[in-house]
């Protein structure tokens, strides 16, 4: 088994709702480490480079306005196989299909605010840790 590192983000909708230590709290019940972390309010530009490969998708500018409603809170995680690990503790994109106990399927209100982004991939991890934090904002 492998340790990785992954890039969770909490988003408006649970920072709104005053979620951050209840879902802190599954990462770490489940074996992962937040090893990185912190609030931040994104710009549009930030928003929609983070998202830039979903520019063409139907639903982009909704997602840029929904990220960038509110505070949200970027972390690395770190654990075992952590990019697959926090895609099964986050449940499925649209909390209708999530499994009964994920992060989505206790908390998140729609597919759009869905409490949680995780990376799919390692590649998108590295790239998207990169995104948000230096090497000396993370202690492992
Ligand atoms: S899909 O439909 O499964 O292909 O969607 P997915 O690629 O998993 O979704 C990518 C991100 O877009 C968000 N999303 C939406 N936002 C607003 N409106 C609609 N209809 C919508 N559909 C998907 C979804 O929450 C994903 O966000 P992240 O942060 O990547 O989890």
């Amino acid at each position: 088994m492998a340790v990785e590192r992954t890039l969770s983000i909490i988003k408006p909708d649970a920072t709104r709702r005053n979620l951050t230590g209840k879902i802190n709290a599954r990462f770490e019940e489940k074996g992962l480490r937040i090893v990185g972390q912190k609030r931040l309010q994104l710009t549009r530009a930030q928003a929609e480079a983070f998202y830039g490969v979903h520019r063409e998708r139907s639903f982009f500018g909704e997602l840029v306005d929904f990220m960038i409603s509110g505070p949200v809170v970027v972390q690395v995680l770190e654990g075992e196989n952590a990019v697959l690990a926090n895609r099964e503790i986050m449940g499925a994109t649209n909390p209708a299909n999530a499994e009964p106990g994920t992060i989505r399927a206790d908390f998140a209100e729609s597919i759009e605010a869905n409490s949680v982004h995780g990376s799919d991939s390692l590649e998108n991890a590295n790239r998207e840790v990169s995104f948000f934090f230096s090497e000396i904002e993370i202690a492992g």
